[in-house]
């Protein structure tokens, strides 16, 4: 029978954590953490995964401030803004939640922002940090599946493992994170142009699936026992749920769990473990001053 790897329980408990560390720091009249979110447009993803943003920091007891534009905002106003915000001394942290209008360059926004301020962890010294092993930020989604390995003890030293996706938030960093000394596995990332790709997929101890095609991952793709960490959450219309959408995984959960030892759920599984981790990073960066 597989077990279910409950995200939704684990961070909980990391808020937890993290809400009593922002007691002490209270206790010892230091400023609380304060993180920023810069929201550009009106697209309803982005919307809905700021204010839950926000509502985590209310729960562990952080400030929080969203700053929000309209969708032909310029990037020079936008890289203003980012600049007044690396200056603010009362902001610890702040991300520019993705993806932005067309006319304004993502990596210009990226590296705009100051390293020691990149609670999202994208920006290329974190980045190259994380590669070669020091410490710093870690971006949301990797420092999520990672800690859920830790906390559930799945072995991961000399095991299978396939990333599918290489995107520079998820697919890339997961696979350098998961093959580095101490998680020792051996890492295999498979992407629109691979060969074989259901046959590569089907020989992994440990399967991450950050490709954003919903039940991409079918019954025969997997390898019996293995382990499966679900990334997708495409969002479709339904009649079912009370706002009117609902996530969708990229695995199929049905016919795949029963061949697992471990699965992820969508939602409840990846998701509130990557929203975890900025609360994680945040609280880093109001410790280093
Ligand atoms: N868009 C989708 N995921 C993310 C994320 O983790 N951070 C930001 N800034 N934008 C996103």
């Amino acid at each position: 029978m597989y077990k279910i790897i409950d995200g939704k329980k684990v961070a909980s408990e990391i808020r937890k954590e993290i809400a009593e560390e922002v007691l002490k720091i209270k206790k010892e009249g230091k400023k609380v953490p304060h993180l920023a979110a810069i929201l550009v447009g009106t697209n309803g993803s982005s919307e809905s995964y700021v204010a839950n943003k926000i509502k985590d920091c209310e729960e562990v007891g952080f400030k929080s401030t969203v700053i929000r534009f309209r969708d032909d905002i310029s990037e020079k106003v936008l890289l203003e803004k980012i600049t007044e915000l690396n200056a603010d001394q009362d902001v610890d942290g702040f991300i520019v939640q993705l993806p932005l209008p067309e006319h304004i360059s993502e990596n210009k926004v990226i590296e705009a922002i100051d390293p020691a301020k990149d609670a999202d962890g994208f920006h290329p010294v974190n980045i190259g940090r994380m590669v070669i092993g020091l410490t710093g930020y870690l971006p949301a989604t990797p420092y999520g599946i990672t800690e859920l390995i830790k906390r559930y003890g799945i072995e991961t030293a000399g095991r299978s493992c396939v990333v599918i996706g290489r995107s520079n938030i998820v697919g890339r960093p997961v696979s350098i994170l998961l093959s580095q000394k101490g998680m020792d596995a051996t890492v295999t990332v498979v992407h629109s142009r691979t060969k074989d790709i259901k046959e590569i997929i089907s020989q992994a101890d440990i399967i991450i699936a950050a490709l954003g095609s919903p039940g991409f991952v079918k019954a025969e793709m997997v390898k019996n026992g293995a382990v499966v960490f679900d990334v997708g959450a495409t969002r479709i219309v339904s009649k079912d749920t009370k706002s009117g959408f609902k996530l969708v995984g990229d695995v199929d959960f049905e016919s795949v769990a029963p061949r697992c030892s471990y699965i992820t759920p969508v939602p409840g599984g990846v998701g509130p473990m990557t929203r975890v981790s900025l609360l994680r990073n945040t609280l880093i960066a109001a410790k280093r001053d």
